[in-house]
């Protein structure tokens, strides 16, 4: 249970380009065989800044899974599943709340940042505010302990981990906290107990990490611990009390950024991206149109690779000796910008046309894609259930 379990979400914002492909699905596909992994459609998300325009967003949802699919992420791996199908997400988010100052919210980066780039939205909403406390809530809500993001969301993981602090620290403490660890380390066994106690000794008195690491794989592998007793040996051996929710690191994946056909960064919003799901004409013709260094005005004006995103492209999908052949050829405008746009298009249309068949094959048959998300959505709230049955018996809600 307390194995690395990874859970991220993107919000069903639109058909996926191939900034998201580089950025985040490729990485999903690699993390899914190397970690438990929970991938959520963040359809609350969605609506924080979205709110007024709920229209297309259950088309959004279906199509942007499919778009997950047809990439590669294997729902025999990972978990696929809708936020608001599991709507454990709002009570834990609720409950939070009650322990999140305002300040906390406030003070997270993107709040004001993500205000003033859409200043054309109300964004003074509470649910607007309240965007990383429902991301942290998301999170700890599968105890998950490292969540793959972008360097924009890192604050957000820092701010899941106060709120889990925060949150055990007011939770976690029981009358005779020590006498109860001490117990639940008994139960071990003779040697791992005593293992244990001494790897938390060099933790806490000598600061050893490793020490620390290796006490938690072996509480991650001891078998014959309760829920309860687990939770209270994790907090014993960083000091504090019971750990009720764990907290989670940022897995920073570090993508190469595909500027988009503009040269700017490539977003929906600039109208400069190149669609996953596209044929071949229009995917060459958006490849011709690309913007190329300035300098090129005519076909014998040498230019810089580095000044166009054609090159950007190239470092991606070309090898060397390709990259080698650009880099002169431009120089010296011994080739012309058609002629060096070709390998890329090809490039990547080879990569897509697989997709693109995949694509058609979950569009032709819907029942396989919303049959999945079912099974998806099911494991979660199991996961989501178990978690919130400890928060509500720690908080005192339980009337039993
Ligand atoms: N905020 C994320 C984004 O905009 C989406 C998201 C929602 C998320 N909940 C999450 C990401 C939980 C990671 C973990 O991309
Ligand atoms: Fe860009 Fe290639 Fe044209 Fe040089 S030759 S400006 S790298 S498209």
């Amino acid at each position: 249970m307390y194995a690395d379990r990874v859970l991220s979400g993107m919000r069903p914002t639109g058909a996926l380009h191939l900034g998201h492909y580089h950025g985040v699905l490729k990485n999903w596909v690699k993390i899914q065989h190397e970690f438990e992994c929970l991938f959520m459609v963040a359809d609350w998300h969605a609506l924080t800044t979205h709110y007024d325009a709920t229209v297309g967003l259950e088309t959004h949802v279906w199509e942007m899974v499919v778009d997950w699919l047809s990439a590669g992420v294997d729902p025999n791996q990972a978990t696929l599943f809708i936020q608001s199908r599991v709507p454990e997400h709002a009570e834990l988010h609720l409950l939070l709340s009650m322990v999140t100052p305002v300040g906390w919210l406030e003070r997270v980066p993107t709040y004001k940042e993500q205000q003033q780039k859409l200043a054309d939205r109300d964004l003074s909403s509470y649910g607007f505010l309240g965007y990383p406390l429902l991301q942290a809530a998301d999170i700890l809500l599968y105890r998950a302990n490292r969540v793959p993001v972008g360097e924009d969301q890192v604050p957000h993981i820092e701010f899941a981990r106060e709120v889990a602090r925060r949150f055990n620290h007011f939770y976690g403490r029981e009358p005779d906290f020590e006498q109860h660890a001490l117990r639940a380390a008994a139960k071990l066994g003779h040697k791992k107990s005593r293992l244990f106690l001494d790897f938390r000794v060099r933790y806490t008195e000598r600061g050893e990490a490793e020490a620390l690491l290796s006490a938690r794989e072996l509480l991650a592998e001891a078998q014959n611990l309760s829920l309860g007793d687990r939770e209270r040996l994790f907090g014993y051996l960083e000091g504090n009390g019971k750990q009720i929710l764990s907290e989670p690191h940022a897995l920073l994946t570090e993508a190469a950024r595909l500027p988009g056909l503009d040269g700017q960064k490539m977003s929906k919003s600039y109208g400069n991206t190149l669609p996953l799901r596209v044929d071949e004409g229009t995917l060459r013709r958006k490849i011709a149109g690309m913007k190329t260094d300035e300098a090129r005005q005519l076909r014998t004006d040498p230019g810089e690779p580095t000044r166009c995103p054609v090159y950007a492209y190239h470092r991606l999908y070309s090898n060397a000796e390709t990259l080698e052949w650009v880099e002169e050829g431009c120089r010296t405008a011994g080739i012309g910008c058609v002629q060096c746009k070709q390998p890329v298009a090809d490039a990547i249309w080879a990569e897509l046309r697989p997709l693109n068949e995949r694509a058609d094959l979950y569009r032709e048959d819907p029942t396989l894609v919303r049959n999945l998300l079912a099974d998806g959505c099911e494991r979660a709230r199991q996961l989501a259930s178990d978690t919130l049955r400890e928060v509500r018996e720690a908080m005192g809600l339980l009337y039993g």
